[in-house]
């Protein structure tokens, strides 16, 4: 494994190449490295150019904190080149476009990849995934650095970068880097995102989908503000680990566990997987103790503390009597969502509310909820940064010809598919397509037992965004969701289904359940007989009346 500090490699690539000559085999090399003066475009500044070969450890030494690990291995041989681009007088994007060699052999294909939680953090392993496909692939940085809130204080432009143009904008720059480098026109255009990456992927759709040939959008945080009002709603619910109402993470497993109890059998298999959380609607009186009971004594709860459940199970309505937010995910793998609950109020919604919106540094949560409920309402009414995805017209994507997947793991407690749910209804509404019609250009993928992007008790890996980079063995990479795209933009073979594995979450092998998840509104029926495990006992059913 050789480690490259990617600006060394570049200064020793560019001081070394010019010896060889323009006929021998380097030219692929040679030019990378030259693109740092050859590079022209508006806004842009080339910051480094150089030849990478698969296997070698690409790290970043500058990069923020709260992104994580800082390298990658790369999987292909590449050009790798790092702009960074102007997008106003006071806010830039910083990006990164991989050029595979054997492009010109693979397709010609562009891909974008996205960004999680409030941006500002390339998702690596997808670059890389994707680069080793063969896709000319760009990450960047949504126009600041790390997950926090704070580059938004008092700077508009770089909340503008957040809400959507980076996005757009580094998608420009990123095809002009690509033709310009090969000398050709890219053929197909693809984007892959998960979370913040799936509201992204959804923006693309509902404002820009001229861009992409193919969109999937995971887990879309596309109704934003829900996302953020969900999350906080809940400590509000809860109070602080002294009030009546508080629960510890243990009590809080314990109410999983009475989620499942009432829930898991009613699509006919014991699987501690809902196939469909709609049917299920848990009572949870059934948890309070009786005479002299305790937690103690028999892990149960108070009346206070079941209220509290209930409503963090039941739907949020704001002080108009509007919806504000669905329901907590119910089957939630003990997962993300619980820590979510049972932590101090969501960060990212502290953060987000008191830097990108209130531009006060000593903002915090107003004491009540009904004050709270007003700041939602007036949020979703106004989106005051256009942050939201929640555009149900999409003819300019139907009249485009081009395609959009979207999926959501049923199980994710972060943000529930609820939402998603929703807006592809509103998208029937709006448009008047029954789903087949909207077949032709949108499909919705819910996926049972997946929490948030990865992860899940289910058969959750699908090759999805930020999936790949878990060390998943046994798997093909040309069964991975962006080569489905792939398949539907090139040669109009739409996924009917996805097939998602289970993961043993220790040798991180698949193992276990294969489903064939249906696309909404099918769902996936247990036949009655036949192990349950294998894709071939389940169909995707309309309308089926469970048990
Ligand atoms: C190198 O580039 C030149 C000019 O673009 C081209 O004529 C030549 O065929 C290339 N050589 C190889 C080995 O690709
Ligand atoms: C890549 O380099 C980083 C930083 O030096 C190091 O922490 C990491 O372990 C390396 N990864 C591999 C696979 O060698
Ligand atoms: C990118 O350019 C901006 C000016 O537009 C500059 O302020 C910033 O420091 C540059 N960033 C890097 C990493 O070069
Ligand atoms: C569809 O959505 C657009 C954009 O939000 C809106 O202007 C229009 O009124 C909607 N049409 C219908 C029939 O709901
Ligand atoms: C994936 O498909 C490409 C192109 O068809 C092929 O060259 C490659 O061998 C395949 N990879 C695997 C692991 O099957």
């Amino acid at each position: 494994m050789k480690v490259d500090s990617f600006a060394v490699a570049a200064a020793l690539i560019a001081s070394s190449i010019p010896s060889v000559t323009a006929t021998g085999g380097n030219n692929f090399t040679r030019r990378c490295g030259r693109l740092i003066q050859t590079f022209k475009n508006p806004n842009t500044k080339v910051l480094s150019s150089g030849y990478v070969t698969k296997g070698t450890n690409v790290t970043y030494p500058d990069i923020h904190p709260t992104c994580g690990q800082g390298w990658i291995v790369a999987q292909a041989d590449m050009c790798r080149l790092s702009l960074n681009v102007t997008t106003s007088s006071t806010s830039n994007i910083i990006m990164e476009v991989w050029l595979p060699e054997n492009w010109k052999s693979s397709g010609q294909r562009f891909a974008m990849t996205g960004n999680g939680g409030v941006g500002g953090c390339l998702t690596l392993s997808d670059l890389a995934f994707t680069t080793s496909l063969g896709f000319a692939t760009v990450g960047h940085n949504n126009g600041h650095d790390g997950l926090s809130s704070l580059p938004f204080l008092n700077k508009p432009e770089v909340v503008r970068d957040f809400a959507w143009r980076a996005t757009l904008v580094a998608t420009q720059v990123g095809k002009a880097a690509t033709n310009f480098f090969y000398q050709s026109s890219l053929a197909k255009s693809y984007y892959i995102g998960c979370s913040g990456g799936g509201r992204q992927g959804m923006k693309i759709a509902q404002d820009f989908p001229e861009e992409y040939d193919g969109i999937i959008a995971g887990d879309p945080a596309a109704d934003f503000h829900r996302l953020v009002a969900g999350g906080l709603y809940y400590s509000y619910q809860t109070g602080p680990p002294t009030a009546a109402t508080w629960l510890s993470l243990e009590q809080w497993k314990a109410v999983d566990a009475e989620v499942l109890a009432q829930c898991d059998t009613i699509d006919g298999v014991e699987d501690t997987v809902l196939e469909d959380p709609l049917r299920c609607n848990p009572r949870f009186e059934t948890m309070l103790c009786g005479q002299l009971e305790t937690w103690a004594t028999h892990q149960c709860l108070t009346p206070a503390q079941v209220s509290a459940v209930e409503k963090i199970y039941s739907p949020v309505y704001g002080n108009k009597g509007r919806f504000v937010a669905p329901r907590f995910q119910p089957g939630n793998d003990q997962n993300l969502g619980f820590y979510l609950i049972y932590g101090s109020p969501s960060e990212l919604g502290v953060e987000y509310l008191r830097y990108a919106i209130k531009n006060d540094a000593s903002w915090n949560l107003p004491p009540t909820l009904d004050e709270f409920l007003d700041i939602m309402d007036d949020l979703l009414d106004n989106d005051p940064i256009g942050v939201s995805a929640n555009n149900p017209n999409l003819t300019p994507l139907k009249n485009s010809g081009h395609k959009l997947l979207v999926y959501h793991g049923e199980s994710d407690g972060y943000y529930s598919h609820e939402n998603t749910l929703r807006l592809y209804e509103a998208t029937a509404r709006n448009m008047t397509l029954k789903a087949k019609q909207l077949d032709d250009f949108y499909r919705l993928f819910p996926i049972s037992g997946l929490n948030h992007c990865g992860g899940g008790n289910g058969a959750w890996f699908f090759g999805a965004s930020g999936q790949n980079g878990l060390g998943i063995s046994g798997v093909d990479p040309n069964e991975s969701l962006i080569m489905k795209m792939v398949s539907w933009v090139e040669n109009g073979i739409a996924p009917e289904t996805l097939r998602g594995y289970q993961v043993n979450p220790l040798t991180g092998r698949l193992e276990g359940a294969i489903r064939d998840h249906c696309r909404h509104p099918l769902k996936n029926t247990y036949k009655g007989v036949g192990d349950p495990l294998a894709p071939e006992n389940w169909e995707c059913k309309l309308g089926t009346k469970y048990p």
